[in-house]
């Protein structure tokens, strides 16, 4: 935290963005004035001021909505920002683009930090610049706090500290299972997702970072058993049905190994994960995860080439600023459940996470998991011996975020697998 009291407890960076707002709708709804000092930031006075009028239209509590003005590509105005705020809670994307003059100012000043990255090859530039010097600071940088990565990694840690506590020993594996998810994708995410590509196809340690299913790892630990993402569609062994590779695994993975490392390894040296979407049993199944994989292939071959992700960009993408609709946030929900195995003395063990809302998973869902990300590092709710570093939501705060998140009508659970229940 900067030295002296800050004048704001949370600033919401983007605020104008789709994500930005729905993460000042939340916090303006859930919490009052007189518990969290709250700003909107944003480099549009005009149409922040809107944003400020709607949220104390919504809320008769708020009737200041403090605005902080500033730009991400004006240094000054960061750390003017970063040292005057406790949490800088961040959704100005991409962060290829426009995020690391934020995370210096906030390790600078000390200032705890969150984000919704998940650009992953950013992510290993941070850790790689920033992370020593956060933690001489202080400074709490945590990235990933949206459905990248939070439901993945937290449940992961979920059903570890239970094997843990149950049967005395992690799980050797963890299959994490992307289900019955529905919700839309905004022009920022997809312009993220651009910007990653372009950076793996020009840049030799981008391309590297996305090879290496250790790359988050610290430096000098970047290699270990696992092989990386499933490629390809397969039955799976423990449940029987057919699974797809799952779009965000890179991603999500590489948090989880990162997670694992900056615990010093509670997960084990040996720890495997793989995040897949099921498709269902038999020959239905195995047709959905063929058709599911092929999408994949065709996207991310297009994503690949400079002239066919141009024309993606500006012929099939919505634009940053554009959302989904109401109706597919509306019926937005997801569950993801993980599968951990592992042996304890007196044999094989399955345990079973889950993390699931009946809210759109990228916006709804994902604006309640930034913010509470926020409100956990701010009023210090964490189970974590790190107090600064560059860090994944499962190392920097746990499982209090789980409570937080419960709280907020999140379906979290953990115990042992029950097959006949699946
Ligand atoms: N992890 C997840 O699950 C997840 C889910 C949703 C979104 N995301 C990520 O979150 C980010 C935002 O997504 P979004 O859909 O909200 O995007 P968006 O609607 O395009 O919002 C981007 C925000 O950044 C602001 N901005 C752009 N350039 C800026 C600059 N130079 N200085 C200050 N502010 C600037 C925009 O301000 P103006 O309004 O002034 O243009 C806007 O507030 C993306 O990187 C996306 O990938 C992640």
């Amino acid at each position: 935290m900067p030295e002296d009291d800050p004048e704001c407890d949370i600033v919401v960076w983007g605020a104008t963005g789709v994500a930005g707002e729905l993460v000042a709708e939340y916090l303006t709804e859930r919490y009052g004035p007189a518990e969290l000092a709250l700003a909107i930031g944003g480099r549009n006075e005009r149409k922040l001021e809107h944003v400020a009028v709607d949220l104390q239209a919504e809320n008769d509590d708020w009737d200041d909505v403090p605005i902080v003005l500033g730009d991400a590509t004006d240094e000054e105005s960061l750390v003017e920002i970063a040292e005057n705020t406790a949490v800088v809670c961040t959704t100005v994307g991409p962060y290829t683009k426009y995020g690391t003059p934020l995370v210096e100012a906030c390790v600078e000043a000390g200032t705890d930090y969150c984000d919704l990255t998940g650009e992953v090859t950013w992510v290993r530039e941070i850790v790689d610049e920033y992370h020593d010097r956060a933690v001489e600071n202080d400074a709490r940088i945590v990235n990933s706090c949206g459905f990248d990565s939070v439901p993945h990694d937290l449940s992961t840690l979920l059903a570890q500290n239970y094997a843990r506590e149950e049967f005395g020993a992690p799980c050797e594996t963890i299959r994490l299972y992307v289900e019955d998810t529905s919700g839309g994708v905004s022009g920022g995410t997809l312009a993220s997702a651009s910007e990653m590509f372009e950076a793996a196809s020009t840049d030799p340690e981008a391309r590297e970072t996305m090879r290496n299913p250790y790359s988050l790892a610290p430096p000098g630990e970047r290699e270990g058993v696992d092989r990386g993402e499933q490629r390809t569609f397969k039955e799976d062994d423990l449940r029987g049905a057919w699974t797809a590779p799952s779009p965000m695994a890179a991603v999500n993975e590489r948090i989880i190994r990162r997670s694992n490392a900056l615990l010093d390894y509670p997960y084990g040296r040996e720890f495997r994960c793989s995040e897949v979407i099921p498709t269902g049993r038999g020959i239905g199944g195995a047709t959905a995860a063929g058709v599911v994989t092929g999408g994949l292939g065709l996207f991310t071959l297009g994503m690949s080439f400079g002239p066919t992700r141009s024309a993606l960009e500006q012929f099939v993408f919505p634009d940053p600023g554009e959302g989904p609709s109401e109706k597919q946030m509306e019926n937005g929900r997801f569950t993801v459940r993980a599968l951990g195995r592992g042996t304890a003395e007196d044999g094989p063990f399955v345990v079973e996470s889950v993390v699931g809302a009946n809210r759109d998973p990228g916006y709804g869902a994902t604006a309640r998991m930034l913010a509470e990300s926020a409100v956990c590092l701010l009023r210090d709710e964490v189970d974590s011996p790190l107090s600064g570093g560059v860090l994944t939501p499962a190392s920097a705060i746990g499982e209090p975020l789980a409570d937080r998140l419960r709280d907020a009508e999140f379906a979290i659970t953990v115990g042992e697998y029950d097959e006949s229940s699946d």
